[in-house]
């Protein structure tokens, strides 16, 4: 009793302090917009990168933060500027792209989904905020929450990939991560990029994007949603024009939906120079236009585009702009900057700014999210390795130390990086023969001695796939088969008759299907980190077994996109039975092929669905059953079901749950994640997995233009992919 009381009192002082502790910053809020002049306010929503000539603008308080910047004396020299002499000492805020790392580089974020494992996610990205924080970087512009549908887009490689649910939960996993428990450790987290980028047509990045307002609710405000709710503390605006408004500009966007509808009360910054694209767009005739427009947007923060510095005083004078809108804008820069303590302690210490990085545990948690993030595809049984003695080790990814980091990895170091010639030649003697130069090298000089030196070894493997500069911003591609004479290398190393594995190491789901046909297994760990080598190494023989899932739909061809799992069903969906062009029935002649949904040439299915991903060992799923047959609002399912691991090795799989809403006023996917998990399991061990499914996580947007759960027919299932799992039926009622 004398414990809870004592407790409940701690409580109720420590809710009080905090109070206090928030009034106290309010109040000096308050105290410095009151002594700011109008230009000084300006300077906290200019931000810049790097450069000669920025001490002189910080000087004059025409700063509010940089960007691009990592050098510790660099960094504490220009803070010293803003501190010691700038007119009121407001502490710059330093950002940077820390995307999946800082120094120790982590698998890229679409590897990273693939692990289905939100707690090593955001173990990640609470160690890359301890490592950039070291640094001075206290706001990293991460997570990129946009839903991508379409591999041809570069930067699928730099979110979650195509699902709302996962994308939400990763996403969500990040912000906490980057953030941690707000001591000097954190950085805050930038939600980006709203919205829609993700959607851009054709895959051609900063393209124009057509969402609808439901898509855009149920498709891809969800994680956005649920950043603002971790508490994320910044959000990024996009490049892309939806329905013909560049985000930039939307008010109804920033305004109706982020800060009314979701209460968001953080700060929004621009994407690089996006309002003066406004002009490009043709939204704007002039940076002051767009600039007005920006702001009028909501939009707090510019970064590049000089638009606000420069003409933000002269809207104000006009009275196209009130100045309370300006302060309300620096009142969350500034209190961002309080929040993270950068008013009390500006600077880094250089002596000690390097300790903290590349620490044993980081390196092992970078090396566990590069095991956990790579999928195996196939395998007829030659993985993991038994009685291979000499390995043939091959391809230009074998030893690319700089492209295995993957895009947006700037700060990660080749010298620190383990490519996986070096581990495997830890495990095996191998003999080496880059087989091409680079990925997109079309010479096929070294092909052939890749082809003979494999004839002198037990087995082969061969690393493919995409430099780092393949994928990222602006790096669309419209043709996803590997590059340059990497499908002539794996097929040329086939015909020794050795047992040949391939290890894809790229930035998004290539179409490797021929290349499939040409090999024993294959393994796609997407770009993997500084320690993607060791992970490689330690799948591949078997001291780590594969629990990757495919984060977003594998396609056959390029020609498929967009392509996801949870579409629509269309009036004439195909049930699998089309007749194909290469069909040898098909004669000459014939008029019709059929009068369903499908490619003449590629079908109707994915080379690889949604969720899919091997083990080495095998699991069944069976005797699902739900606690009721039918729910009410409020209610929350109970789903049971047994996993066996049927197999010889102790693995986890990745149970995922998936619904249908039968009917509904608008039509509705033919499936939805809406829940999964990973369960450690013992090789012959059967267990009950249990999900709690709150009937709440039903609801939708309706034709009434409402979220709400519909009454009616719904199937549920429990399986390892997307494309597997018998239905359970239950209603709403
Ligand atoms: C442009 C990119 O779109 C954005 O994601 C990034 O954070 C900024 N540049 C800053 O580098």
């Amino acid at each position: 009793m004398k414990k809870t009381i004592y407790f409940l009192a701690a409580a109720v002082l420590a809710l009080l302090s905090g109070c206090a502790a928030k009034d106290d910053t309010e109040k000096k809020i308050d105290s410095l917009v009151s002594k700011m002049t109008l230009h000084e306010k300006v300077g906290q929503m200019n931000q810049l990168s790097g450069g000669e000539w920025l001490a002189e603008a910080v000087e004059k308080g025409e700063v509010g933060s940089i960007l691009n910047c990592t050098d510790p004396a660099e960094l504490n020299r220009i803070q010293r500027i803003a501190v010691e002499k700038s007119r009121l000492g407001i502490p710059l805020l330093i950002a940077r792209d820390v995307i999946h790392g800082f120094k120790t580089i982590f698998p890229i974020p679409l590897g990273l989904a693939a692990t289905f494992d939100p707690e090593l996610v955001e173990k990640g990205a609470r160690i890359s905020a301890i490592e950039a924080s070291a640094s001075g970087i206290r706001w990293t512009f991460s997570p990129m929450l946009d839903i991508a549908r379409d591999p041809r887009w570069g930067r699928i490689a730099e979110g979650s990939g195509e699902d709302p649910f996962l994308d939400a939960i990763m996403g969500a996993a990040m912000v906490r991560g980057y953030q941690g428990d707000g001591d000097s450790t954190s950085i805050a987290a930038c939600i980006k990029h709203f919205v829609g980028y993700g959607a851009a047509e054709g895959g051609r990045d900063y393209n124009t994007t057509e969402i609808t307002e439901r898509s855009l609710r149920n498709v891809y405000f969800p994680a956005f949603k649920a950043g603002v709710d971790e508490g994320a503390m910044t959000l990024m605006t996009s490049f892309n024009a939806n329905d013909g408004i560049p985000s930039t500009g939307n008010k109804w966007l920033i305004k109706d939906i982020l800060r009314d509808e979701w209460g968001f009360d953080g700060l929004v910054v621009t994407d690089w120079n996006s309002a003066g694209e406004m002009i490009a767009h043709g939204f704007a005739k002039d940076l002051k236009e767009a600039t007005g427009k920006a702001l009028d947007a909501g939009v707090d923060m510019d970064m590049m585009s000089y638009g606000y510095i420069s003409f933000i005083e002269e809207l104000v004078k006009e009275k196209k702009i009130s100045e309370k809108q300006i302060d309300d804008a620096v009142r969350r820069i500034l209190r961002l900057k309080f929040k993270l303590g950068l008013f009390d302690n500006p600077y880094i210490d250089e002596q000690r700014a390097g300790e903290k990085l590349y620490a044993p545990e980081h390196l092992e948690a970078a090396k566990q999210s590069a095991v956990e993030s790579a999928i195996l595809l196939k395998n007829d049984g030659v993985l993991p390795f038994k009685g291979v003695n000499t390995l043939l080790v091959t391809g230009p990814l074998a030893d690319a130390p700089y492209e295995q980091l993957g895009t947006w990895a700037f700060d990660g170091e080749e010298s620190h990086t383990v490519t996986p010639l070096e581990a495997l030649k830890k495990e095996f003697n191998v003999i080496y023969e880059p087989g091409t130069e680079y990925s997109r090298d079309k010479g096929t000089a070294l092909v052939a001695r890749a082809r003979s030196a494999a004839a002198r070894a037990d087995a082969a493997v061969v690393f493919v796939g995409e430099e780092a500069i393949l994928s990222g911003e602006a790096h669309s591609l419209s043709d996803l088969n590997l590059q340059g004479a990497q499908s002539e290398l794996i097929a040329a190393v086939k015909q020794s008759g050795k047992k040949v594995v391939v290890v894809v190491i790229a930035g998004r789901p290539l179409t490797i299907g021929r290349d499939l046909e040409n090999c024993n297994a294959m393994l796609y760990s997407f770009h993997p980190g500084t320690m993607g080598g060791e992970a490689v190494a330690d799948l591949l023989t078997g001291k780590a077994v594969p629990s990757g899932k495919t984060p977003v739909t594998f396609l056959k061809d390029a020609g498929q996109a967009p392509f996801y799992y949870n579409h629509f069903n269309t009036g004439r969906p195909n049930n699998g039975t089309e007749t194909l062009l290469d069909d040898i029935s098909l004669k000459a002649g014939q008029t019709s092929l059929g009068c369903t949904s499908y490619y003449l040439d590629s079908g109707y299915g994915p080379l690889f669905p949604f969720g899919y991903g091997l083990s080495y060992t095998t699991f069944e799923y069976s005797g699902l059953t739900l606690d009721k047959m039918s729910y009410s609002n409020g209610d929350t399912i109970e789903a049971r079901v047994n996993l066996s691991n049927t197999g010889e090795y102790d693995a986890v799989e990745v149970a995922q749950l998936y619904v249908r809403d039968l009917v509904g006023s608008v039509v509705r996917p033919v499936k939805e994640l809406k829940g999964f998990q990973r369960v450690e399991m013992k090789a012959g061990e059967t267990k009950e997995v249990t999900f709690s499914l709150p009937v709440a996580d039903l609801a939708f947007w309706t034709l009434n233009d409402g979220y709400a759960v519909e009454k009616g027919d719904f199937q549920l299932w429990i399986a390892g992919d997307s494309a597997s799992g018998e239905p359970v039926s239950f209603s709403i009622d």
